[in-house]
């Protein structure tokens, strides 16, 4: 079955909108796979959007997603990748469809509540990223370390 990660980020859990939100998937009728309330250090929110390193906005993006924290979810169900985007609305909240979380929760792209994979192989990458810090922050930053060197790779 597929599976999605989905990162309520941290504006959304200072909110108060991490029930809202989860609701939203339950609802809908997908299945809840793991969750945890987490403090993403610095390289692990570099490693997650290292596509989007090259952007202007990347400093910010990492600055706001270490900011506080946010609560870490893998989802599964048929065609829930794709489904999740649908639900979570355009990445600019103003774009958005009323209906949707970032539609009816969110108006700044730089505070727009949740993220969702984008692909099924990424969704799978995600969840094992998630899991994989969770370990690592047990250990010390010499795993963390190998962890974002070893791109991805966390049995080291
Ligand atoms: P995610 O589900 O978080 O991956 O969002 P997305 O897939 O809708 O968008 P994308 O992967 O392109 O960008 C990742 C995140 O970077 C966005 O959700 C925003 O939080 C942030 N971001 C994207 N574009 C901009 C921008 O132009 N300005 C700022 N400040 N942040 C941006
Ligand atoms: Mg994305």
């Amino acid at each position: 079955v597929e599976q999605t990660y989905i990162m309520i980020k941290p504006d959304g859990v200072q909110r108060g909108l991490v029930g809202e939100i989860i609701s939203r998937f339950e609802r809908k009728g997908f299945k809840l796979t793991g969750l945890k309330l987490f403090q993403c250090p610095k390289e692990l929110a570099e490693e997650h959007y290292k596509d989007l390193q090259s952007k202007t906005f990347f400093p910010k993006l990492i600055d706001y997603i270490t900011s506080g924290p946010v609560v870490c979810m893998g989802w599964e169900g048929v065609g829930v990748v794709a489904s999740a985007r649908k639900l979570i609305g355009a990445t600019n909240p103003l774009n958005a469809e009323p209906g949707t979380i970032r539609g009816d929760l969110a108006v700044q792209t730089g505070r727009n509540v949740v993220h969702g994979s984008d692909s099924p192989d990424n969704g799978k990458r995600e969840i094992v990223w998630s899991s994989a810090f969770e370990l690592l922050l047990d250990m010390n930053e010499t795993y963390i370390r190998i962890f974002t060197e070893s791109s991805g790779d966390f049995r080291v």
